[in-house]
């Protein structure tokens, strides 16, 4: 296709309200004209985890409010649009049929064409946006939600290496910080302490390296952790920040280790890539970037970071998945289903791992 593409992107699958408008010219690198995007942590702070329920009101009450938004703050109305991209799955379902009405309804007003995009598959697009890498490349995506290395072979074509079997990375952060009476959400705040500690102190289980592949488990590492604390509890009646800081230190050390050990074996089960890509919340994490970073460079594979605000969950990556698969001739999706479950690899067995933020593959 060999024209100019101007999509609205909109996502509501897990606890972010979130539009953006995308455009693509021929021969010039995307322009992202605007990204809002409406977090939900508040709302859910008292529960301990995304309340389905909640999400799902929170979705229908502000997604008008966030697609004008977007159209007002990118200059454009929905006439001057091209498409509509809107996450179908996988999520919480109540949000996702929150976004799928909103754009169904506005793509049958205007006829527009509607693409459906797997939220995943928004993620694992974005380096393509963000920084215009070829196919292939390795993608792993590391959040409170999802945990799973991808070899991304072309738009709609994704192998899954491996993933984790149980909880995500940052999941265990988050679960760690609460053990420990840190804030929500947890990584910053156990990256923060770990700076300040020792990581060989305590050492914790770095679980399924003795299974070849690179599939993960990281619901183990809390209960070591609930063991070394209460250990501590039951010698000196507490913990002192000293403990706490070591205890953060410990617990990061065996996470980075296991996601740049499983990084090594995912480079080294795939061929010529042109880059290892993260996306996720916890690919903020120094100390994780850089061991990751440090895997990619053995491999003389280059390491690709896309900025935080789009390797978290947002619209624009969602505007951009639907403008790929215009591009790549992949026709608008006229009769879709919004799907809690949505694995972007058919014949890769599923995984058991469902994540605090429900299924995702
Ligand atoms: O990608 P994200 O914003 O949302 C989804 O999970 O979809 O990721 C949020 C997760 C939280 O569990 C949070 O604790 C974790 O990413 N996270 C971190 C860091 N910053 C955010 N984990 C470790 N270190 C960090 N610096
Ligand atoms: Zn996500």
């Amino acid at each position: 296709m060999n024209r100019t593409l101007t999509l609205l992107g909109i996502e509501s699958s897990c606890d972010d309200t979130a539009a953006a408008v995308v455009r693509l010219t021929p021969g010039e690198t995307p322009l992202i004209l605007s990204s809002e995007v409406l977090g939900q942590t508040s709302l859910h702070a008292a529960f301990g985890g995304v309340v389905p329920e909640i999400a799902a009101r929170a979705h229908a009450e502000r997604l008008d409010g966030c697609v004008e938004d977007a159209l007002a703050h990118a200059g454009v109305t929905l006439d001057g649009l091209d498409g509509i991209a809107v996450t179908a799955g996988p999520g919480l379902i109540g949000g996702v049929l929150s976004g799928v009405m909103l754009a169904r309804g506005l793509a049958a007003a205007r006829r527009l064409p509607l693409m459906a995009v797997n939220h995943l598959a928004g993620h694992a697009l974005t380096p393509r946006l963000t920084d215009g890498i070829g196919f292939p490349y390795v993608m792993l995506l590391v959040s409170g939600g999802h945990c799973q290395f991808l070899l991304v072979e072309g738009v709609d074509r994704f192998r899954r290496l491996g993933g984790t079997i149980d909880d995500a990375p940052g999941e265990a952060f988050d679960k760690t910080a609460k053990l420990l009476g840190l804030p929500q959400p947890g990584g910053p705040a156990v990256e923060a302490e770990a700076l300040l500690g020792d990581p060989k102190r305590f050492h914790f289980p770095r679980p399924l390296l003795d299974r070849p592949g690179c599939d993960m488990s990281f619901s183990g590492l809390k209960t070591a952790l609930l063991r070394a604390r209460d250990a501590l509890i039951a010698e000196k009646g507490g913990i002192t920040l000293q403990d706490r800081r070591d205890l953060c230190a410990g617990f990061q050390a065996a996470v980075a280790e296991v996601l740049a050990i499983k990084t090594d074996r995912a480079l080294a089960m795939v061929g010529d890539v042109t880059a290892l890509a993260v996306a996720g919340g916890v690919a903020a994490n120094k100390t994780i970037r850089a061991m990751l970073e440090t895997a990619s460079a053995r491999h003389g594979t280059p390491f690709l970071a896309p900025p935080l605000r789009l390797c978290t969950d947002n619209a624009a990556m969602i505007a951009w998945a639907g403008i790929e698969r215009l591009r790549a001739g992949i026709a608008p999706s006229s009769d879709f289903v919004a799907r809690p479950r949505w694995p972007l690899d058919d014949t890769a067995p599923a995984l058991l791992g469902s994540g605090k933020k429900g299924a995702k593959a």
